[in-house]
């Protein structure tokens, strides 16, 4: 049976660092009400960065990790909801700066911080179908870009970054078992952004300035519920129980919903992977970077459970469970 295996990982913060310390000189807030309401103390922020720019690092980083040149990826996927233009998409910029072969299809998903799930369901999709055998994925947000700078009840909570797997077409039981996507348009105004691209733009700009905007409470209810029958629906799936799982990589918002889940499944604190305390929430960033570190640190070895879960404005929710 072919599978989309993972060959390799690649993940790029911006160099600047944002403190909690320092968000206390921009808005009313406090080093502790951030620490123990999210779990967060720092974050990266993108100066001159572009969304394109931190995915084209972070996918030449995965195609080494891989040892695949560029011109044998035959699929682009960018999930981001912060692309540099409205078109082209963020993966055709990706497939200019990293020389992939011309002909190749690229294109962005949208999908807020579920964005990188639904992009690997889609990737798996066109491998075991056969109509790709090595497809580049991404996913990477700026949402410095889109935050409201005054607003304390989310300028704390984001950072920027960026993440990337090079994926396979695999004979045997390694690669991805299952993904599962799921949406619920009713819920869209727990969490949205009204318009926008990630360039700046100038004091004259036509472009209104796209704040997100979010009821944290609301938000925070949906993604535990969201996220906690994802995890069950991945399980269930293939007939596994939450012991089977080495490590969960989940959607890092916030570490009372990522606790919540925890708790929900039955899992000691050492089989879930956090990161959000040095990168805040990265959106579509968020789970490719956490993998690429705990790749990186040794936390998973050939044949291991891995399940990812993530949460995301739209509302959006999604699993994959992959036999690593
Ligand atoms: O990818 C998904 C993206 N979004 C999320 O995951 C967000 C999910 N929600 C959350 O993480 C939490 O709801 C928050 C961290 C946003 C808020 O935590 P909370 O425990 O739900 O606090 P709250 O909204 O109930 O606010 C409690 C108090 C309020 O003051 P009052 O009304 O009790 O006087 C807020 O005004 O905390 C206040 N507050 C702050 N205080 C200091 C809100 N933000 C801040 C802040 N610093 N940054």
């Amino acid at each position: 049976m072919i599978r989309a295996r993972i060959e390799g990982t690649g993940s790029y913060v911006p160099q600047r660092v944002l403190t909690n310390q320092e968000l206390e000189g921009i808005v009313d807030t406090s080093d502790d009400w951030i620490t123990t309401r999210t779990g967060i103390r720092e974050r990266r922020i993108a100066d001159k960065d572009t969304t394109s720019g931190i995915a084209t690092k972070a996918a030449k980083m995965a195609l080494k990790d891989a040892s695949v040149s560029p011109n044998e990826i035959d699929l682009i996927i960018v999930a981001t909801v912060t692309p540099d233009m409205f078109f082209p998409s963020t993966a055709c910029f990706v497939q200019s700066n990293l020389g992939i072969k011309k002909g190749v299809p690229a294109f962005d998903i949208s999908a807020a911080c579920s964005g990188f799930l639904y992009a690997l369901d889609i990737a798996d999709r066109y491998v075991r179908s056969g109509a790709s055998k090595k497809v580049l994925v991404i996913g990477v947000d700026l949402f410095s870009r889109i935050i409201d700078w005054k607003d304390r009840n989310t300028c704390v909570l984001f950072g920027d970054g960026a993440g990337a797997v090079v994926l396979s077409a695999k004979k045997g039981k390694r690669g991805i078992l299952s993904t599962h996507i799921h949406s619920d348009g009713d819920y869209w105004k727990i969490l949205y952004a009204p318009s926008g691209i990630s360039q700046k733009q100038s004091a004259k700009g036509s472009i209104e300035h796209p704040y997100l905007k979010m009821q944290g409470n609301e938000t925070f209810k949906a993604a535990v519920r969201t996220m906690g029958k994802a995890c069950m629906e991945a399980l269930r799936y293939n007939g596994a129980s939450a012991e089977d799982i080495a490590l969960l990589i989940p959607h890092q918002a916030n570490q009372r919903i990522i606790k919540a889940i925890q708790e929900r499944l039955g899992l000691p604190e050492d089989k879930i992977y956090t990161n959000l305390e040095r990168y805040g929430n990265t959106s579509a960033g968020s789970i490719p970077l956490a993998l690429d570190e705990a790749v990186r640190n040794g936390r998973l070895r050939r044949n291991d459970l891995i399940l990812f879960v993530a949460f995301g404005g739209g509302l959006t929710w999604a699993s994959a469970l992959v036999r690593w």
